[in-house]
């Protein structure tokens, strides 16, 4: 048994695991943080030794087993209004040319948002409180804003959209005064008005999300550790995903600017179907 770090072996056998149910490329270099996270598995399950745990994983007993594992092992950071420069987009030119066409009758007065792997929420919220700027001009329009990720403890933390200083330091004081209340000090909770513009539900981009396509995609800052066949994958589902005339936002560290040549750029994160 060997409860300290796993042995390369082992390392091996959960790097595959993780690679073909999420597409995330562990580094080789990355085998103590592995053993580290993995670790805290064994002690919630009791499992004496990563072997075993292996095993128990991949048995039918163990089915239940694979949310927590891909739990801890995932990575998670985010904040409010990360990648400014998209959001003052997403407030500004976007709302306002989505706006004009829809006055000209060039689009419905609807905008379905997607928040592609949205962690514990900060991102869809961000597109929230973009669109929640604008309301008055928005007013009786049809808008979903959707986030979905892979981890279900991300998207309970979602749900509970209760957020400190590090996850705010980008909204201002009278955006905190609006639309957060402080209690205890330094711990912020979403108004509701807010969390009930946000539907929050689990999804593997590398897996078809079905259903209407989205007119507006945030992919950021999660193909950082996919290899190119799982980001071929992903862009696949996210091309199939976004509607005719639809704008992709990747993050800065996707990679997939090679890929994604059937789109326009409109700017180096920017991406737009045609029709
Ligand atoms: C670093 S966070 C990025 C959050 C947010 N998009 C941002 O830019 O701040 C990456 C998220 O991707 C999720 N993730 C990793 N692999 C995934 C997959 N195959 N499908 C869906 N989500 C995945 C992780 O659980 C994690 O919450």
């Amino acid at each position: 048994m060997n409860l300290i770090e796993l042995t390369d072996a082992e390392f091996v056998k959960f790097r595959d695991l993780i690679y073909r149910t999420s597409g995330i490329q562990i580094a080789e270099n990355k085998r103590v943080l592995i053993s580290n996270r993995v670790r805290r598995r064994l002690k919630a399950t009791g499992i004496a030794g990563y072997s075993q745990y292996f095993d128990f994983l991949r048995s039918p007993a163990g089915a239940d087993e694979m949310q927590p594992f891909l739990d801890v092992v995932t990575t998670n950071e985010t904040y409010f209004y990360r990648d400014s420069a998209h959001y003052d987009w997403l407030g500004g030119e976007f709302l306002s040319g989505t706006i004009a066409e829809a006055a000209t009758r060039r689009r419905p007065r609807s905008i379905r948002f997607w928040s592609a792997a949205c962690s514990t929420g900060e991102e869809p919220y961000s597109i929230a409180l973009k669109v929640a700027a604008r309301r008055r001009e928005l007013a009786g329009w049809r808008l979903e804003i959707v986030g979905t990720d892979l981890s279900s403890s991300v998207l309970a933390a979602a749900r509970a959209a209760v957020y400190d200083e590090r996850a705010l330091h980008r909204v201002g004081s009278e955006e905190r005064r609006t639309y957060f209340d402080e209690a205890p000090p330094g711990r912020w909770t979403l108004k509701p008005e807010i969390r009930s513009m946000v539907s929050l539900r689990p999804h593997n981009l590398l897996k078809p999300i079905g259903g209407e396509p989205f007119d507006f995609i945030f992919l950021k800052n999660v193909l950082i550790y996919f290899d190119a066949a799982s980001k071929k994958k992903v862009v696949d589902v996210i091309l199939a995903a976004l509607a005719p005339g639809g704008s992709l936002v990747i993050g800065p560290t996707e990679g997939i600017h090679g890929m994604l040549g059937s789109l326009e750029k409109v700017k180096p994160w920017l991406f737009r179907k045609g029709g």
